[in-house]
Formats: C-alpha cells, structure tokens, sequence
C-alpha cells in the first residue's frame, strides 16, 4: 500500500519520531562516503501553485542526493486543477514518476491527487497544514532540547504552519501554547483534535489571546507571516489587527531567560519579527531552514521504503 505525507495527523507519535530520528541520521552522514541511493532510478514531479525558496530547493537537492531526478513545474499551467482534472493529472503522473510533492491552496486539491494517484503524494504546503515544516522544527528541537517535553509558544495567526506544530507538539507529549488575534484562531475542529491528541501523550494545547501570557513558559517562540500566501490584499488590514502579536525584545524579555526563537521564513522583518530578535543568539531560524533539507530526505526515504521492511 502506497502512503502519502498529507499531514501529521496521518502519522503515529512513534512514526513521527521514526521520521525525526532518519532526519537525524540523513544529516550526520551527508558527507560520508556511504550515501543513501533510495531514489536512484527514480523521478520525482514538484508541483507548486504559489512561491517557494526553501521547499523548492531543499527538496531538488534532497532528490539529487538520493540519487534521485527531480521536476519542478510551476505556474506554467496555471492552478492545478484548471487545465485538466485533478484525477486526470493524477493518472498521468502516476504513469511516469515514483513520488509527488505539491504546495498547492485548498487542502482538499491534495487530498484529491493522493486519492487518485498511485504513487506517494508530499504535502509542500496547503492553506491547512504545513507538516514539512514541523518535521524540521521537530529535528531542530530534538537538536536544542534533546527530549525534554518543552512549551513551544506560537504567535499569530492561527492557519497553516501553527496548525502544524500544534499537530507535532500534540504527538510529542509537548506543551503548545498559541496567542492569535480574535477572528484568526486555530479552527476548533484542528484545536480539540490536538487536544484530545496532547492529553493522550502527556502534554497540553492552550489557545489564548493574550501573547505575554503565551510566552511566559516558552522554551522556544515561533511566528509566522500575518499575511500568507494567498492573502496578500488582505496585508494592509491584518497589520494592525497582528501588531501586538509581534514577537520583539518586550515579548522575549516575558518569555524564561534563554528561550529561543524560530519562524518557517520568509519573514517580514519589522512586522510579525523584529530584527533584533531575528539576529539574535537565541533564534535558530537558520538551523531550522537548514533541517527543511534532511527532513525532506527523511519523509522521501521512509515513503519510498513502505512494504520493504
Ligand atoms: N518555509 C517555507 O516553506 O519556505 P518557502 O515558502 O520558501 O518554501
Ligand atoms: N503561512 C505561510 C507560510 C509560508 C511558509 C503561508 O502560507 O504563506
């Protein structure tokens, strides 16, 4: 049975972990001799409906050093699902590549494809979920706090990327905090879910609105755009609504001596993030960019490999 990467939800604690481990593994032999070959042979289609720098390229060069070859088609042939139908695309592709990875706007559009394709689909982001991201928090976290169950606080808006790392932070037993403004929290069905999934693993989901309250036990801050793709003409309006989500020196200086800091980029500096928190020695943004690249080996490895154990 193929199996697809459409969100963590999908993936036990113990599977989760299982990823973050092979990350791990993947990043201390990268320059060892003894590479991994697991896509050699093998195709595999990037499909993106809006801009990417570090899913587009982390994931072309993961494929590269899998021994793998990598297609990248974007906006040429407009929305997926505009030109022909999604079950139509997925009959092709599954003809002629070994794997899909789509960043693309509705969930739904991805659930479609993996539905009708053969082959794995990897979810580069929807306006849902965002699990490629969280794996390489999940691998930078595992590097700054070993396995202690921490308080990841998130600021902002509640869509993607803090719907994912409330999903990871749920199976790992860790305690999530989120402060978002009123209007933009975590969807309830997403929120009592993770609940439900933290209690289980021995952690916790808060949704609050106030963000000094949020960090007051954060061993790591995270923040996103207030804007996300998509959205852009709704910028204007949301700057003021977000302004006091803004992660700055006041909120860091709430938040335990020593807590870091982290964002997926691209970051609009002087609006979610300030730039002295940002530079700073306790933001691991770079880290946790550099991690994208190994946890997307660890995810393309691990579907190639389903049914061989
Ligand atoms: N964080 C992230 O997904 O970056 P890109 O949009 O550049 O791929
Ligand atoms: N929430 C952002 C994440 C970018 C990586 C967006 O969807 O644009």
């Amino acid at each position: 049975m193929k199996r697809d990467f459409l969100t963590l939800l999908d993936y036990s604690s113990a599977e989760i972990r299982e990823l973050i481990d092979l990350a791990a593994e993947v990043k201390l032999t990268r320059s060892s001799d003894d590479l991994r070959t697991d896509l050699k042979g093998k195709s595999v289609v990037l499909i993106f409906d809006k801009p990417s720098l570090r899913t587009k390229l982390t994931f072309e060069t993961g494929i590269y050093e899998l021994g793998g070859n990598a297609m990248t088609m974007a906006d040429s042939n407009g929305r997926l699902g505009a030109r022909e139908s999604i079950a139509d695309i997925a009959h092709n592709l599954e003809r002629w590549v070994h794997m899909i990875v789509v960043r693309t706007f509705g969930h739904s559009i991805i659930e479609d494809l993996a539905k009708y394709a053969n082959v794995p689909v990897i979810n580069a982001l929807t306006d849902s979920f965002h699990p490629c991201q969280s794996l390489a928090l999940g691998l930078t976290l595992r590097e700054k706090f070993g396995d202690k169950k921490i308080t990841l606080t998130y600021l902002g808006d509640g869509n993607n990327v803090c719907v994912s790392h409330m999903n990871y932070a749920a199976k790992m037993g860790y305690h999530f905090v989120a402060a978002t403004p009123k209007g933009y929290e975590i969807p309830a069905k997403f929120l009592e879910g993770a609940q439900a999934e933290a209690l289980k693993n021995g952690g916790s989901v808060t949704a609050l609105y106030d963000p000094f309250e949020a960090v007051k036990n954060a061993d790591l801050v995270y923040t996103d755009v207030w804007a996300s793709m998509g959205q852009e003409s709704e910028a204007a309006a949301r700057h003021a609504i977000f302004m006091p989500y803004q992660v700055n020196s006041k909120i860091m200086e709430v938040a335990p001596k020593g807590a870091l800091f982290s964002h997926c980029l691209p970051a609009h500096r002087g609006d979610e993030v300030t730039d002295d928190v940002i530079d700073s020695a306790v933001s691991v943004v770079f880290d946790e960019a550099e991690n994208r690249l190994h946890a997307h080996k660890a995810v393309m490895i691990y579907l190639m490999n389903q049914g061989k154990k």
